[in-house]
């Protein structure tokens, strides 16, 4: 059996008779750079989310930048960030001219632990970044409560986290900004690039709407700094109509984690991802660990997945502090122990809505399969030497 890591072409099908005159009607108008589309579906996006405006950008990378930009984040400052997560993460940071401050992720959640974040803080902190990875909020109230204590920001990243719940509250307007990647394997993926920026401050949202166009809300008035950072209209009709599959999708997902974690509970060998007893996770991934840590049993097992046709990825292999872009910051291997042990161990299995059970099972059968040989082989290898 073949299992690709992500399908879109599955999604694609079972959508085209809905994605298809979407797309021509924005050819049809040349309404190609935001216009009704992209408005209709920020509206629907912020309904969603429980938040009072949405602005539709050209990535998610886009939007880490544009959030703590609007903050007025800028050189000299400081801007902590998990050291586990996508590098667009640090780049909103870098791209303000401000230095990221990485802080270790939580052995359980993935997710930046609350607990390391105070040691993080200098004088010049400007803001702390959560991220929901993998679709598992990040422990927001510890975090407001930090961020209120020391005058801080508190941006919320949920490129992976559409649609997921802190507390029973939607991700996405809990912090003061929050931006979304709308990347193709995204829970929410364009057919191109795209991304957004949330928030209930009308003053943000009208900053955003200025700032994604050249720092102007009537064309050749340049108020204020800005970009080109407006979203197409096509990604923007897309976008629509996979809105209205989302709900169903994200719970296609769960019932997919549910199935991994039936499925491979007694496997000793690996730890499964946890939901926290504060989240609504989303699973945009479904990361195992090799229980032992190693590496080495980590990529056989890999290897092993994709010789019997199942493809995965690593999420991510080479955490943010131990990277040569980042070497003028002065971390060493050693600084984040979780995230470094995760980056070693981790292993990212398929997940996607339209992941059958019979593919779950499969999978499944092969991670044990993967175990029984290693173990005969360490028996084979004890006999030997005895
Ligand atoms: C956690 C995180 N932040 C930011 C981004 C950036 O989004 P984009 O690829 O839309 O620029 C991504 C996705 O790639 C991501 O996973």
């Amino acid at each position: 059996m073949k299992i690709p890591f992500l399908d879109l072409k599955a999604q694609y099908e079972s959508i085209k008779n809905e994605i298809n005159p979407a797309i021509q009607e924005i050819l049809d108008n040349t309404a190609f750079i935001l216009g009704k589309a992209v408005s209709d579906f920020e509206k629907e996006f912020a309904d969603a989310h429980d938040v009072k405006y949405c602005s539709g950008l050209s990535s998610g990378t886009d939007g880490n930048h544009l959030a703590l930009w609007a903050l007025g984040v800028g050189p000299g400052d400081e801007v902590i960030i998990p050291a586990n997560t996508f590098i667009a993460t640090a780049w909103g940071a870098t791209l303000c001219g401000a230095k990221p401050v990485f802080v270790d992720c939580h052995y359980r959640s993935y997710n930046i632990d609350p607990e390391k974040v105070a040691a993080a803080i200098t004088p010049r902190t400007k803001a702390i970044v959560a991220v929901h990875l993998y679709g598992q909020p990040a422990d927001l109230d510890p975090l407001r409560s930090i961020a209120g204590q020391y005058n801080l920001h508190l941006v919320e990243d949920c490129a992976q986290a559409h649609l997921s719940e802190y507390k029973g509250r939607k991700v996405g307007g809990i912090g003061e900004i929050a931006s979304f990647s709308f990347y193709p394997g995204k829970n929410l993926g364009a057919y191109g690039e795209a991304g957004a920026v949330t928030t209930n401050s009308t003053a943000l949202d009208q900053k955003f709407r200025m700032m994604r166009e050249h720092g102007s809300l009537q064309k050749y008035n340049h108020e204020i700094y800005g970009h080109n950072y407006r979203m197409e209209g096509i990604q923007g009709a897309v976008l629509g109509v996979k809105m209205k599959h989302l709900k169903r999708w994200t719970e296609e997902r769960r019932r997919a984690a549910s199935l991994y974690k039936n499925f491979l509970e007694d496997v000793k060998e690996v730890i499964l991802p946890a939901e926290m007893g504060y989240a609504y996770h989303v699973y945009h991934l479904f990361v195992i660990q090799v229980k032992s840590g190693n590496i080495e049993e980590r990529d056989r097992l890999a290897k092993f997945l994709n010789d019997n046709g199942i493809s995965t990825g690593l999420h991510y292999p080479l955490p943010l502090h131990l990277q040569n872009c980042f070497s003028d910051l002065g971390y060493k291997r050693g600084d984040f122990p979780v995230t470094e042990r995760l980056a070693e161990s981790g292993l990212s299995l398929p997940m996607y809505p339209e992941l059958t059970e019979q593919q779950i099972k499969y999978i499944s059968e092969k991670i044990k399969d993967f175990y029984k040989y290693e173990k005969q082989i360490i028996n084979v290898m004890e006999a030997a030497v005895e």
